[in-house]
């Protein structure tokens, strides 16, 4: 069944007040509910009250304290139905009881490894009492919260803590948390467990003490201070980027150990994957403390994107999450290198939206219709969402853009909005039409944007000519162009356009031309700077331009982007004599000249496009070996002829790693260089890459460097190879995070042994299918970063894979969906390979009781288009 966005209409009954008191047990939950109903003024007068249920028994039902007859109700564990509800206000109490140990789902209450936690975005609540879980009914929560206090010394709930005691003789005790801002129901939290607490207090700029904590497993505190001290920063960095303060006393955050995706905002009590929370120097990599800061600010910044503004129905997701990711990337941007931040932004863009923007699980970044609102968290919604925010801020401007988010958060605080409401508030303090610009939230599929130029020396004048298209026809996007011209020797000095302004030009036709005046000499265009749209550029540049780009742009994004550009035309066009090694000599002497300077932004230049980025450039025919054998040889080949210089550069990044470690942007760039150059060493000569990597891992001190030489190791089949992994394994068996990183090296072996390998660590110890974590280390890290295996032409990589997805569907259907979309790009595989999908995949579709989940995905993905 489709719900579609044109069928939307307001609920026929609010809910203002929400009472719960949940006993906890392990198998037997309690929880009485009183709800504050009455009539929308908005809905249809008379209509029966329809309240949601999932897997729910009903225990008992009182209106306004009167038990109610059996012919009143109809009630199932999928819902409620009071047939002739009262006309004024009433009272409705609902008991229900559920089994948190029994919910492998991990939607609604669960327990994980023995704490009970709930997740209830965005259809989870009704799994813990009947209700109108919709987001644009909002209302008042208080919880009672009631357990054993052995088993749970800690109780925690929305809002402010208001009463807590002790329940004498019985050994049990309860806490009671009033939240005093109406709220959807997926916004409801409560944990209950044995965990340790560190805390501490900010003051905002409203002069509220807020009690800031971070609840991690026992013993786990010390590993909680860098996620404690990232809400810290996010509070202030909210403040003075956004003006937005925090709301309540406390702030709490909590570390659970089987999450499905990776945190969620609950008001005032965020609950998390504990990967993005728990960091030391020996268990978490450089990538780890910046997940932990960017999804920790993310949560927080909810607060505000999300809660205080909240959606008025599911179709408005990227609402809050489209514009939280452009809030915590920005976040990231000022706490770390903005050229560095961006480049990693656009690399994932390109990497996991583009290729869904392409497939058959492409979608609006509004979407118009969704049968499984949960396989709508995508890359497009939060990703490309997040891009449509920030064309938005170069569209009109820094400070209008401010001024806009005050307008949208004043006009809209305490209610559910929509997409409108956001666009109106821009239109209201720019006067800005902003019409033609919506079309970027409905139109799905990533446009190209296609470049032509021409010099006329004569009239020292210069013209671009731009086209833009979409295959779904319509009328145009307005696609801001971030653009500039460079000289042979360096910046163009004197070249004026009308047509730009701030060096941006917005196309807003299908066609337009750009022409400068006074241009001295032939130019190097650099167009898109900052990805300053989320396009294809369809620009030919030669190798020598890009050069030139490399060398001489003023826009670092670009000048990384002329590097991939010929290292990704390398890669597609293998053939191409002697380009490789002009290519190596620039980079050569870029790192000659800057490497030591800004060693984070000389990694990414050294880095080549992965190989999936490769094969996004294939529209079909694709075979993943032959990329990953252009790719391995590129690599050799870079390796081979910047030996000296990698050698050079890695003694000396590594001689100034002698002080603590520290997960500061600037160490971890001097980190990701160092290890960037014993990937290429290692490229080259495996012999000395083998060496140079059981040395570090005897030595290194840290994680990141550890498990970076643990990755180039197991490139390199043999015996040390063999001897590390098990070493590595042995060393970390009491640390999941860890062992997670350990599986991770492992699937991703582009060998054919890989499949089995995976079978016989699927039977390790700390290896469960009930653990979303290991899953995805173990299973979705073949699926999605092990193309040769993964699509081999036996079709084995498949067969496993589905063999998984059929046995985590009766466990947890909304990750099992998740690991199907590794599919969705099964159509531009080469012809055995696709055939042997399209099997597997029917064969899935046609398994009896299927999760919407899957079947939804199956049943998308094997659509015809
Ligand atoms: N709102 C959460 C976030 O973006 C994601 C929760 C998604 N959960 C789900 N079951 N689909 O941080
Ligand atoms: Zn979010």
């Amino acid at each position: 069944v489709q719900i579609r966005l044109e069928d939307y209409r307001p609920s026929d009954f609010l809910i203002d007040r929400v009472d719960l008191d949940v006993r906890l047990a392990p198998h037997d939950t309690r929880i009485t509910a009183r709800l504050a109903l009455r009539a929308n003024p908005a809905g249809r007068a008379g209509a029966p009250l329809v309240l949601d249920g999932d897997d729910l028994t009903l225990d008992g039902i009182e209106l306004d304290g009167a038990p109610l007859s059996a012919e009143a109700y109809a009630a199932s564990p999928a819902g409620l139905t009071l047939h002739a509800p009262p006309q004024g206000p009433f009272e409705l109490t609902i008991l229900t009881r559920v089994d948190p140990t029994a919910n492998t789902k991990l939607m609604g209450l669960y327990r994980s490894n023995g704490v009970y936690c709930t997740q209830c975005e965005a259809d989870g609540f009704r799994r813990i009492t009947y209700f109108l879980d919709r987001p644009d009914v909002m209302a008042v929560y208080t919880t009672r919260i009631e357990a054993e206090r052995a088993e749970c010394p800690v109780l925690l709930g929305n809002g402010n803590p208001v009463e807590a005691g002790e329940i004498a003789g019985t050994g049990r005790h309860f806490a009671v948390w009033h939240d005093p801002h109406p709220k959807p129901a997926y916004l409801f939290a409560l944990v209950g467990g044995a965990l340790d607490r560190v805390a501490q207090d900010f003051t905002t700029m409203e002069g509220r003490t807020v009690a800031v904590a971070v609840y991690v497993e026992p013993g786990k505190g010390p590993r909680a201070a860098y996620a404690l001290d990232a809400v810290i920063r996010s509070m202030r960095w909210d403040e003075e980027a956004f003006g937005r303060a925090y709301d309540l006393d406390v702030f709490n955050v909590v570390a659970v150990s089987d999450f499905n995706m990776g945190a969620m905002e609950n008001k005032g009590l965020n609950v998390f994957n504990d990967k993005y929370v728990l960091a030391s120097p020996e268990t978490a990599t450089d990538g780890d403390y910046a997940a932990i800061e960017r999804i920790i600010a993310h949560e927080y910044f909810h607060n505000w994107s999300g809660n205080r503004v909240t959606c008025r129905d599911w179709f408005q997701l990227c609402l809050k999450e489209g514009l939280t990711v452009f809030r915590d990337q920005e976040f990231s941007s000022d706490m770390r290198s903005r050229a560095v931040h961006r480049i990693g932004e656009v690399r994932n863009l390109r990497a996991r939206q583009f290729p869904e923007d392409a497939g058959p699980l492409r979608h609006p970044v509004r979407p118009g219709a969704y049968a499984e609102i949960n396989n709508f968290y995508t890359a497009t919604v939060y990703d490309k969402g997040a891009e449509i925010v920030r064309m938005l801020r170069t569209l009109v401007g820094a400070d209008a853009f401010r001024a806009g988010m005050d307008r949208y958060f004043s006009d809209n605080d305490g209610t559910a909005a929509t997409v409108e409401d956001f666009l109106a508030a821009f239109a209201a303090v720019t006067g800005r039409d902003l019409q033609p610009f919506a079309r970027w939230y409905e139109r799905p599929g990533t446009p190209a944007l296609a470049v032509t130029r021409a010099y006329d020396a004569e009239a020292r004048r210069y013209t671009l000519t731009f086209r833009q298209s979409l295959e779904a026809a319509g009328p145009p996007l307005v696609i801001p162009v971030a653009l500039g011209l460079v000289g042979e020797n360096g910046p163009l000095a004197g070249a004026t356009s009308t047509s730009v302004s701030d060096g941006v030009f917005v196309l807003d036709t299908g066609t337009a031309t750009v022409v400068f005046e006074c241009v001295a000499e032939a130019p190097v265009p650099s167009v898109l700077r900052g990805f300053s749209a989320p396009v294809r550029l369809e620009l030919d540049l030669t190798d020598a331009e890009r050069l030139v780009l490399l060398r001489h742009d003023t826009d670092p994004f670009n000048r990384w982007q002329a590097a991939q550009g010929i290292a990704m035309r390398l890669i597609l066009e293998p053939a191409a004599p002697g380009a490789g090694e002009a290519f190596a000599d620039a980079l050569g002497a870029f790192l000659d000249g800057e490497a030591l300077a800004d060693p984070a932004f000389a990694a990414l230049v050294l880095s080549l496009p992965g190989e999936g980025e490769a094969a996004n450039e294939i529209a079909a025919d694709l075979d993943p070996d032959a990329i990953h054998a252009a790719r391995t040889a590129l690599r050799k080949a870079l390796g081979t002829r910047l030996r000296p210089r990698l050698d050079a550069l890695a003694l000396a990044l590594r001689a100034s790693q002698d002080a603590p470690y520290s997960p500061d942007a600037a160490s971890a760039g001097r980190r990701s260089l160092a290890n960037a150059c014993l990937d290429l060493i290692a490229a080259a000569d495996p012999a000395a890459g083998t060496e140079g990597a059981l040395l570090q891992l005897r030595e290194a001190r840290n994680m990141t460097d550890r498990l970076a030489a643990l990755g180039v190791i197991a490139a390199i089949p043999g015996e040390a190879r063999e001897a590390a992994l098990s070493a590595f394994g042995a060393t970390y068996a009491d640390e999941p995070l860890v062992l997670d990183k350990w599986f991770a090296v492992q699937a991703t072996i582009a060998e054919d042994g890989t499949p089995a390998r995976i079978a016989a660590l699927s039977r390790h110890p700390a290896f469960a299918m009930t653990n979303p974590n290991r899953v995805r280390a173990l299973i979705a890290n073949f699926a999605m970063g092990n193309p040769t295996q993964f699509a081999r032409a036996d079709g084995a990589g498949f067969a496993l894979v589905a063999e998984r997805i059929e046995a985590l569907d009766r466990i947890n259907p909304q990750l099992a969906a998740r690991l199907l979309t590794a599919f969705s790009s099964w159509r531009r595989w080469e012809n055995s390979r696709r055939e042997k999908a399209a099997e597997i995949l029917n064969r899935i579709k046609a398994i009896p009781a299927l999760s919407r989940d899957v079947a939804d995905i199956a049943a998308r993905t094997l659509e015809a288009g």
